[in-house]
């Protein structure tokens, strides 16, 4: 089994195939030798047996036996001669024995007339127990022969069996057939060995190639190359099909490489901004500003700031994270009404002085983690108020929609141009609408959002219209 694992699939498929075709090829070709033995020996035993039918009836009207009722009547030697020898020719010899099983005559009287082979008492048994057709194989002098057992009875249909006459013939030149068609069969199968094996390995070498290239760009994509693909040729096939199917798998794996890498660069681009300002500061102060305490408060003041969006923006990594294992998502039957009566107190403190509308919807219950729910409307609510005047009232609400609850954020803002509703929900993307009130944001709100509302099941949508205002909108499924 181990030497079996070690060999190639190509080696396999080959050895597996070649023990099947020799055996497959060696059966039918024994098969058919067998069957033409067969078909000549029985074609031999009915000849004998059409020969000799003729002759004994005649020998036993001849010799008023065939209406003799005499129950011991024996069979006169003399008379037993002169059948044996009619019935005996060059190739055929006949001898005649009694109930007892004992040679009464011989046909063999001419040297060039084969020997007769001394009588099998088994099968002789069978014949004088009234058996008509035994026929078996024996040996004369080293000599195939075919050996006939005939009954005498007075009548075909009758009982009565007073003697069995042995006919055996020679099977040398059914032999000599044989060696030849046997001779020409080894040759034939010799061929359709070597043609088939020949033909065998170059289909399955054709046919594993598509995988050898399969190989190779596993290894170069191994090695760091994703842009490698592999050639499909315009086979169905199922090589062909997994080749389509890597190439798919390499192309997402390379797009999502290639986002985590922005991922990266983004995040550390952002870190640097409040770091870069934090450094500015301290060198400020390290060169002697401490001994100025207007310029102190305003160093501190922007220190603070930076801090705050290090802060900020390091929270909001780690969620994105916390969101990648299932894990973290706790839901759990929610009524919304109830949840919103508690998150008034927070969107308010939120909103500061602004006018914000909870529109109540239906008495519904979801399945959700309530952190999280608090986390996107936040995240949401705070975009409404970042770009949105403060006159214009912000307004949250939801409403059933089939098997889903679809909660909404909406203002009265700037609304999206086509490209930042494009890219809203890309991470640390941001638009070029200013920002009304609070600080500048980091470009993570909305990607975080979505990623939130999927982690629940659900599924987020912006609607926007430049100048008239937003409306984020996020499923939830029912409880
Ligand atoms: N309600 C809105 N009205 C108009 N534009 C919006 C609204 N919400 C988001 N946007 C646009 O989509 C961009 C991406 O929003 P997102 O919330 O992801 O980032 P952000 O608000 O800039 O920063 P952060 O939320 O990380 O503090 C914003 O920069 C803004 O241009
Ligand atoms: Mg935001």
């Amino acid at each position: 089994m181990r030497a079996w694992d070690k060999l190639s699939l190509r080696a396999r498929l080959g050895l597996l195939y070649t023990v099947l075709l020799v055996f497959s090829v060696v059966l039918v070709g024994c098969y058919s030798y067998w069957n033409i033995w067969q078909l000549f020996i029985s074609n031999k035993s009915s000849q004998l047996r059409a020969r000799a039918k003729p002759i004994i009836e005649h020998w036993l009207i001849d010799n008023d036996l065939a209406n003799s009722d005499n129950p011991h009547l024996k069979l006169n030697p003399q008379k037993a001669f002169i059948l044996a020898r009619d019935l005996t020719s060059r190739d055929t010899v006949a001898i005649v024995l009694n109930q007892k099983g004992d040679i009464i005559a011989n046909g063999k009287r001419l040297p060039e007339e084969p020997e007769a082979p001394t009588p099998d008492k088994h099968y002789l048994r069978r014949a004088l127990a009234g058996e008509n057709e035994v026929t078996y194989r024996s040996q004369v002098n080293g000599k195939p022969v075919l050996v006939l057992l005939i009954p005498l009875r007075p009548q075909p249909a009758s009982p009565r069996i007073f003697g069995v006459i042995q006919m055996s013939t020679l099977l040398t030149d059914i032999r000599e057939i044989l060696f030849h068609h046997g001779a020409m069969l080894v040759s034939l199968v010799a061929i359709i060995l070597i043609l088939g094996i020949g033909t065998g390995f170059w289909l399955i070498g054709a046919s594993l190639k598509d995988l050898q290239v399969l190989l190779v760009s596993c290894d170069q994509i191994s090695k760091g190359n994703l842009s490698q693909r592999v050639s499909v040729k315009n086979h169905r096939d199922e090589i062909s099909r997994l080749a389509v199917s890597f190439n798919r798998m390499i192309e997402k794996l390379e797009a999502t490489f290639a986002s985590q890498q922005r991922f990266v660069a983004n995040a550390a681009h952002e870190l640097m901004t409040p770091l870069t300002g934090l450094r500015g500061s301290l060198e400020v102060l390290l060169r002697g500003a401490q001994d100025d305490p207007s310029a102190m408060a305003r160093l501190s003041k922007g220190m603070y700031r930076e801090v705050n969006r290090l802060i900020r923006l390091c929270e909001q990594l780690l969620g994105l994270s916390q969101l990648e294992s299932s894990s973290n998502v706790n839901k759990q039957p929610i009524v919304l009404s109830e949840f919103f009566n508690e998150f008034k107190a927070d969107a308010q403190v939120l909103a500061g002085g602004r006018s914000l509308t909870i529109q109540q919807g239906p008495c519904v219950k979801v399945s959700a983690d309530p952190d999280l729910l608090k986390q996107i409307l936040l995240n949401l609510l705070s975009n409404a108020l970042r770009y949105s005047p403060s006159e214009t009232p912000v307004v949250i609400g939801w409403k059933l929609v089939v098997g889903e609850v679809e909660i909404w954020v909406s203002d009265q803002g700037q609304g999206m141009d086509a490209e930042t509703l494009s890219h809203a929900f890309e991470p640390f993307y941001q638009g070029k609408n200013t920002v009304v009130s609070g600080d500048k944001g980091i470009g993570l709100g909305l990607s975080l959002a979505k990623s939130m509302v999927e982690a629940q099941g659900g599924m987020i949508r912006i609607e926007s219209e430049p100048g008239k205002g937003t409306t984020v909108s996020f499923t939830l499924p029912l409880k």
